[in-house]
């Protein structure tokens, strides 16, 4: 009994912290749907704009790099990845832009 309680203690963390990314995640990926970001971007391959995998490993430890992205997503532009600019995107929003930053930084899981 003794040995129990803490493995069941921490089997229940592991499942609320997954519960919780996997929401995150679904919504981010429904968000990317939405707003046409799959259009162009896929999680792992390069399609137009560049792999969010290969985004996420880009800017992996850069403390700025939430920030920076949001405004890059919002206003558009090119130079980071080639010549072809990705357009703005002020109808997204704030929040569902840091919302979807946040998922590429993480190399958008799809759950
Ligand atoms: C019309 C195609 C297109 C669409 C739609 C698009 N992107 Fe992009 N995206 C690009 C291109 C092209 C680049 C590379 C820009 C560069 O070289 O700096 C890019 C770059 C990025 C980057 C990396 C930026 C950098 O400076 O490293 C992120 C993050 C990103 N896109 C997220 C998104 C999100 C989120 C959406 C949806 C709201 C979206 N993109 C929609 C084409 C697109």
């Amino acid at each position: 009994m003794k040995k129990i309680v803490p493995l069941v203690l921490s089997a229940a963390f592991v499942f609320m912290a997954e519960g919780a990314g996997a929401q995150e995640n679904a919504s981010a990926l429904k968000l990317a749907g939405q707003y046409g970001c799959t259009s162009c971007h896929n999680a792992e391959v390069k399609l137009v704009g560049p792999a969010f995998k290969s985004v996420a490993e880009k800017y992996a430890g850069q403390a700025d790099a939430v920030d920076m992205l949001v405004k890059k997503v919002t206003n558009g532009g090119s130079g980071n990845w080639g010549r072809i600019p990705m357009p703005a995107h002020p109808q997204v929003g704030p929040e569902n832009t840091k919302a979807l930053v946040e998922w590429v930084l993480r190399g958008a899981p799809s759950k």
